[in-house]
């Protein structure tokens, strides 16, 4: 169920984002495709919140009462510079979730966070709960109508786990507890806790690549700041009025990037949104090894036929070899030493190796490095074999990547024989040495190179590298003496089946002269698939920079959540209270007293746990809420804590709170009941003052 359910998910993310990169590519092209570039731009978006953050770092004031001013007089008076950097701050965060969300669901996709690569998943986890809460923590720190918003949930949600004796949400219900120890805790969290998380995080998450790409291209990052500075101008971000703890707004702007769990607390329980969190959590971390699983023989170093050039080390886009000191006596400086704990078995390091030539004639086809599921000897009987079926004028064999439906969708349709297909691991597992083989012992007359094209390589460098070597700018070159006009090289979609193959090997057959020369000697281009035309290109860049920041723009406060009703308004109870001890008090006896320590005794023994506090609130003689409370404490002789935000409906109400401290049957120890007149939106915070024994309300009523 489990295997079915993840392969109809990933097979659906990978044809969206073939698509998606389809239309971009004809934007941007495939140098400049975002959606090659997901992780590099979140932390582009990151470097402009690092220096948006730091200008108005210079002006904010870190307390409850400069806060809200200090954003004012930034976002109003200073609107040209410290408004467009607040609003930069913003939005540029909101961006980084989009971009962070498509490179997580990307790498999901295309199935790269199995197997040995389950280090640049696991630790991609860590990130999410450190953006999140940074994001949360910003918002917070505004201490706007929707700061105080997010305070009050985000402790209410902190509340439900056992870290706090005492009720965190109790500080933000009025004026006269609200202090600036949270507050200053936030400032901390945010300006300096988490971002420094967030960089080690980062440097741990990308340490297992071999060059990693962490910078999209110039052209990007200008675009994506010029977009953002204009959302900047046209829709600056905005405070969401001043807090009046006696009155809830009856909507708020929400940032649904950071906040879309809120609205669940009140929703569900604080608890369920926990479940949901930690679940979703749990399955991610799980997700590597959870089936289906395969496993694959890792790349195998032969001493005898490694020269230590390093070029296998170099190309190895998962940093799983080392170049060591010669073990083995053999006149070379170094040798190469896989660690099979990285190596993804992707095969490019038998394309770089110098020795894996076809050519040997005297001695076994035996590379430096090597494949044992697909061994450099074994490809060249299959390209023997696979050649000696094809006939015709024009004989095309045609390497695709395996598993990937370019060359199957060319084998279903295949019915000449002048074109076969051979599946490699990776189009760049082809060392170009056996190009020069096919080509001029006449095995084909041409050869087609079918890779995952536009950024989606399972193995990151597979397209750049065969490009690389053969248009000879990359060890191991191709030999000058192969005709690169018999070499076409196309790097399509490799899994929505959108691409065709057939077209590439019919250009490359129309391109063919008539008699097949060989050896012969050319440095022109190589064939390449058809470019599209680029009159669209503008346009369709601009759009998609406009649809991303309307994106941005408009999940960053739309749709708007409504807290209360036009007619209702808010009643929160909120205190500590704590029970009688579960039993009396008992007198010991002169022979018990003898028998304690001189510095332990006492005359009265007491039961050191107390009761529940228990609470019943009626609004019209009906039942609105009612709770037993056990005391918190490890031995259960602490506090009981009360707390619950309730909606009402406005008007007269009759209120009526009871409470029983006791194991009384009937009856209550302390009780309050008024009527009140409530206006809508008021906010009510009832409490009970232990010094003067009763209910008090907070908030007043009219
Ligand atoms: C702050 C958030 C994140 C940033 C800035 C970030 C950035 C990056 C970068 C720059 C790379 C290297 C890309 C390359 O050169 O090919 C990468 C790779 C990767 N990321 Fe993230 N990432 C983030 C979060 C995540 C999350 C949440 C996940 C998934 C849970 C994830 C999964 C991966 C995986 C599996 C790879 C390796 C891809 C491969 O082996 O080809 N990342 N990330
Ligand atoms: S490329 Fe081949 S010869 Fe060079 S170090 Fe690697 S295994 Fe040895
Ligand atoms: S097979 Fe791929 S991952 Fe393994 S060592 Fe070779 S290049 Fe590196």
């Amino acid at each position: 169920m489990h295997r079915i359910l993840l392969g109809a998910l990933q097979k659906t993310g990978r044809v969206i984002f073939e698509y998606l990169r389809r239309v971009l590519d004809r934007g941007f092209g495939p140098e400049l495709n975002p959606m090659n570039h997901l992780g590099a731009l979140t932390i582009y978006f990151f470097w402009i919140v690092t220096v948006s953050g730091i200008w108005l770092f210079l002006f904010f004031k870190t307390s409850v009462s400069g806060a809200y001013q200090s954003v004012e007089y930034l976002t109003h008076q200073q609107w040209y510079l410290g408004g467009v950097m607040r609003s930069l701050h913003r939005y540029a965060s909101d961006g980084a979730i989009i971009t962070l969300a498509l490179h997580m669901i990307r790498e999901f996709s295309f199935d790269r966070y199995r197997g040995n690569r389950w280090f640049s998943w696991i630790t991609g986890i860590p990130l999410l709960w450190m953006v999140i809460p940074l994001g949360i923590t910003g918002y917070w720190l505004v201490w706007d109508q929707l700061g105080w918003y997010v305070a009050l949930t985000s402790a209410e949600l902190l509340d439900w786990l056992p870290i706090f004796s005492d009720s965190m949400a109790r500080n933000f219900l009025s004026a006269d507890v609200l202090s600036n120890r949270f507050f200053t805790l936030m400032a901390f969290v945010h300006l300096i806790g988490l971002p420094l998380f967030l960089v080690f995080g980062i440097w741990l998450h990308v340490l297992r690549i071999n060059g990693p790409r962490i910078n999209p291209p110039r052209a990007l990052m200008a675009g994506s700041l010029a977009a953002m500075t204009l959302l900047s101008f046209v829709y600056p971000a905005l405070s969401q009025g001043e807090v009046d703890m006696t009155q809830v707004p009856q909507s708020l702007g929400l940032d649904w990037y950071y906040l879309l769990v809120y609205p669940l607390v009140k929703a569900w329980s604080p608890a369920w949104v926990w479940g949901l969190l930690f679940g979703v959590s749990l399955w991610l971390f799980m997700a590597p090894w959870l089936p289906p699983q395969r496993s694959k023989s890792a790349a195998m170093v032969d001493l005898d036929n490694c020269n230590g050039c390093a070029r296998c080390s170099d190309d190895c886009p998962f940093g799983a070899i080392t170049m060591m000191e010669r073990s083995d006596g053999l006149a070379y400086e170094k040798e190469a030493v896989v660690d099979p704990s990285l190596c993804l078995s992707c095969g490019l390091c038998v394309g770089s190796c110098p020795t894996a030539t076809p050519f040997r004639r005297h001695t076994a086809l035996l590379p430096g490095i090597d494949m044992p599921d697909l061994s450099a000897a074994a490809l060249r009987e299959t390209i023997l074999k696979v050649s000696q079926g094809l006939s015709g004028n024009h004989r095309i064999l045609v390497f695709g990547c395996e598993g990937q439906k370019q060359t199957a969708k060319l084998k279903s349709r295949l019915n000449d024989k002048a074109t076969a297909t051979v599946d490699i691991i990776c189009v760049a597992q082809l060392p170009p040495a056996f190009l020069d083989f096919i080509l001029n012992r006449d095995l084909a007359d041409g050869v087609v190179l079918a890779g995952c094209g536009g950024g989606e390589c399972l193995y990151r460098f597979g397209e750049l590298w065969t490009s690389l070597r053969v248009e000879r700018q990359r060890d191991p070159r191709l030999r000058k003496r192969v005709d690169t006009q018999k070499i076409a090289l196309t790097w399509q979609d490799p899994w929505s089946g959108l691409s065709d193959v057939s077209s590439v090997v019919a250009a490359l057959r129309k391109s063919l002269p008539e008699t097949p020369a060989a050896g012969h000697v050319t440095d022109e281009n190589i064939s390449l698939p058809p470019v599209r035309g680029t009159s669209w290109k503008l346009p369709l860049t601009l759009t998609a920079y406009a649809l991303f920041v309307i994106f941005v723009g408009w999940f960053s406060v739309w749709p708007r959540h409504q807290l209360l009703k036009q007619n209702q308004a808010m009643v929160s109870l909120s205190f500590s209270h704590a029970g009688h001890r579960v039993g009396d008090c008992r007198k010991l006896s002169q022979e018990e007293l003898n028998k304690l320590p001189p510095n332990m005794r006492k005359i009265d023994d007491c039961p050191r746990e107390r009761l529940p506090v228990r609470i019943i609130f009626r609004l019209n003689g009906k039942i609105l809420y009612e709770v037993s409370r056990p005391p918190t404490g490890l031995w259960s002789d602490g506090e009981s804590n009360i707390y619950q935000r309730m909606v009402i409906p406005a008007g007269k109400q009759k209120l009526f709170i009871g409470m029983i401290d006791s194991n009384r049957e009937q009856g209550f120890d302390y009780s309050f009941e008024q009527e009140l007149d409530f206006l809508p939106g008021q906010h009510i915070v009832v409490e009970f003052n232990n010094t003067l024994q009763s209910f008090v309300l907070i908030g007043g009523s009219s």
